[in-house]
């Protein structure tokens, strides 16, 4: 078995430093940021960690095949010349996801078909039998990452994402990325040293994010599929020991989680989330508009996604995010909040200088992650503040 080699945790655009220092903190080593991943070395215990306790990550890939192609011809040779009978089983079956970012190969279909057929038609030749394709639940999932003449397929060890931790059940209208949640809370620096809200909470993803990360419980908790325990060298003991010994450092919180949302049937959805995750005497739920929800008393982290506009008139959402101002302004005194929104015009309506932006996507949605500093006092100190 190999000892120590390399693997990617793939994420969203605006993640990479955040992952990078999870992977620091798990002992990761050979630790490279690169567009939307992180590189890393390590062995098979890293990689059962990495897809427990990434909160960050949405894949772990283990790249086993790197060469050059500069055409469909030599991407077929050389996929063909590798040895795909150690980790596929002739009579087993297989699929594969695509990246595909190159002006040779346009059409990554058509190059991820090529790859298939040279992989089944070695097995052919060499067992005269060829595994199957199986979409639904391969017992190998390989990833085809070509970039212009550099083509590498990996093993993906995570199988479904690593967003789908299993414990939202039902959604709202636009619920956040569950990894886009975590990067958030773990991008405003929140020691877990003071309360947390969520004052436009829908079906709760940040308030249940906020509560693992406050209570040390593993990102994939509530899941029991990855990938990598199909794999043939799957070892059932080293794994249990890195649930268990993670599982151990799960600790109490000793400060308030709390959400609100307007609307009756997001909190009845959150109610549920919070519920599945075993979370609900660690989360408490209001119904309430946000200009009339107190925020928990004393210090107090403020993260919150408020709707983004394409459901809304532009004068309602304007309004909206006027209201979010005010509530920041006249309730949440001496704390920071956060807002995250791809809507830029509604932004400008809060009022309220940021002192910091990130660029994030959502998904696929360019956001901004937008901090303000809400100190007490007249309007001109805050804005002499923000200035400085
Ligand atoms: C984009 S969704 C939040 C999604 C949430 N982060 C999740 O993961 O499900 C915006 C939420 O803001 C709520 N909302 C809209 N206007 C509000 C108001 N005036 N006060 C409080 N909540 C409001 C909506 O009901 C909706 O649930």
């Amino acid at each position: 078995m190999e000892t120590n080699f390399k693997l990617i945790a793939k994420t969203f655009f605006g993640l990479e430093d955040v992952l990078v220092k999870e992977l620091e903190n798990l002992g990761a080593k050979d630790i490279e940021k690169i567009s939307r991943a992180v590189a890393f070395s390590g062995d098979m215990t890293m990689l059962y960690k990495a897809n427990y306790l990434l909160r960050t990550a949405i894949s772990i890939l283990k790249p086993i095949y790197t060469f050059e192609a500069n055409n469909e011809k030599e991407l077929y040779d050389k996929v063909f010349l590798f040895s795909w009978e150690k980790f596929i089983n002739p009579d087993g079956n297989f699929c594969i996801e695509y990246v595909v970012n190159s002006s040779i190969f346009t059409h990554s279909l058509y190059a991820s078909q090529k790859t298939k057929d040279a992989i089944c038609d070695r097995m052919r030749k060499k067992f005269a039998i060829r595994p199957s394709i199986n979409k639904v639940d391969p017992d190998i999932i390989l990833n085809l990452h070509i970039y212009e003449n550099q083509v590498t397929v990996s093993l993906n060890s995570s199988g479904d994402s690593l967003f789908k931790r299993n414990y939202r059940k039902k959604t709202g209208v636009a619920p956040i990325n569950e990894v886009v949640a975590a990067g958030l809370i773990q991008l405003s620096g929140w020691n877990r040293d003071t309360n947390f809200f969520d004052p436009m909470c829908g079906s709760g993803t940040l308030l249940i994010e906020a509560a693992m990360y406050a209570n040390n419980i593993p990102a994939q908790y509530y899941r029991k599929d990855f990938a990598f325990k199909k794999w043939g060298e799957f070892s059932p003991i080293i794994w249990k020991g890195v649930v268990e010994k993670a599982n151990k450092e799960i600790r109490e919180f000793d400060y308030e989680i709390w959400g609100s949302d307007v609307s009756s049937q997001a909190i009845r959805i959150a109610e549920e989330n919070i519920t599945n995750a075993k979370l609900q005497f660690d989360i408490k739920l209001f119904r309430n508009d946000i200009i009339t929800q107190e925020p928990p008393k004393g210090k107090t982290l403020i993260i919150t996604n408020p709707p983004y506009g394409e459901r809304m008139e532009e004068d309602d959402i304007f309004y909206l995010y006027e209201q979010i101002g005010s509530a920041f302004k006249n309730k949440y005194s001496n704390n920071e909040a956060w807002i995250i929104s791809s809507d830029f015009e509604a932004l400008k309506h809060v009022g309220l200088r940021p002192s910091r932006k990130i660029t994030i996507f959502n998904s696929n949605l360019e956001c901004k992650f937008c901090k303000y500093e809400l100190y007490e006092g007249s309007k001109k100190a805050k804005k002499q503040n923000f200035n400085n």
